[in-house]
């Protein structure tokens, strides 16, 4: 099943590859949940969903706690009305000036991913979101999906925080999916599509926080650019790390129209007792 929210890199197909490496658990979480598209299609009963985006985040709790009120907020934004350049920059501009509800936020938001540009989700460096309008022919709201991932999300403990505060809130029985801003594939492919920077310290960071967990005996599935670099970097934090590859279909920097398929790796942090046994 796909999100109801659109968001670059979205992985609802290939969840079903992260479940079969994540091999179980108690709990899921995921320090970059994004659209949650992940999790969506995860048969885990319980889950910790942190992201670094506090309007993402403000829109699944706002999911989790109310979906009706943000249907009913949402009907009055998905009109053919709305559907033009103005208004969509009236709302743009309402969004950024911000004191909404969380219900009225979350529709703006929801509005605004799918009437902008490709989905995309990008702020100017003052922080205001900055996409252009899409032009999209008829969009619906995506009811469904949004209803769906409200009862999913109905006791997961959805959280505003860097990836480092949601690592250190990990137990055993976890099983961590890590779908992080991934490394540029060419010194000159820098844009991430995403509102924080991410760059080789973040990686760093990421990567030294993985082979902790495993070294706590915490299973870590990493998300990354198949790059020699980046393999480099894991197998220094975690010699046990084992990779495995799936060829997806991408588009290149902000323009969604420049399709190839490129080599997703997934890096596996085998906790210190499997990898021994191996
Ligand atoms: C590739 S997306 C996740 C895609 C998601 N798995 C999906 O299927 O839609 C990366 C996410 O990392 C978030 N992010 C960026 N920097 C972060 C940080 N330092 N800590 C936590 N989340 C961060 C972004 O807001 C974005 O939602």
């Amino acid at each position: 099943m796909k999100s109801y929210l659109k968001w670059p890199g979205g992985k609802a197909r290939l969840a079903k590859r992260v479940e079969s490496l994540l091999g179980g658990g108690t709990r899921l979480v995921e320090p970059f949940v994004g659209s949650g598209a992940v999790f969506l299609n995860l048969p885990f009963a319980s889950a910790l969903l942190g992201d670094a985006d506090p309007d993402v985040i403000g829109l699944h709790r706002a999911v989790q706690q109310d979906a009706e009120a943000v249907l009913a907020e949402a009907r009055a934004l998905f009109t053919p009305a709305c559907n033009d350049k103005e208004a969509y920059r009236r709302l743009r501009a309402e969004f950024n000036a911000g004191g909404q509800s969380p219900a009225e936020r979350a529709a703006l938001m929801l509005y605004l991913n799918r009437h902008c540009f490709n989905g995309l989700w990008r702020r100017s460096g003052s922080g205001a979101f900055n996409v252009a309008f899409g032009r999209p022919a008829s969009p619906e709201i995506p009811e469904e999906s949004l209803r769906a991932f409200a009862a999913k999300a109905a006791g997961a403990d959805i959280r505003h925080q860097g990836f480092e505060a949601t690592f250190a809130a990990l137990r055993q029985g976890d099983a961590v999916y890590c779908d992080p801003p991934y490394s540029p594939l060419s010194a000159t492919s820098r844009f991430t599509g995403y509102s924080s920077p991410f760059g080789p310290a973040e990686h760093d960071r990421l990567v030294a926080l993985c082979a902790d967990a495993a070294a706590r005996g915490i299973r870590v599935v990493l998300s990354e650019h198949d790059l020699p670099a980046v393999r480099e970097r894991c197998l220094a934090a975690w010699p046990a790390v084992r990779f495995e590859t799936e060829q997806v279909r991408r588009s290149i920097s902000c323009n969604g129209g420049n399709r190839f398929l490129a080599p997703e790796l997934f890096a596996v942090f085998e906790p210190i007792s499997l990898a021994a046994a191996a």
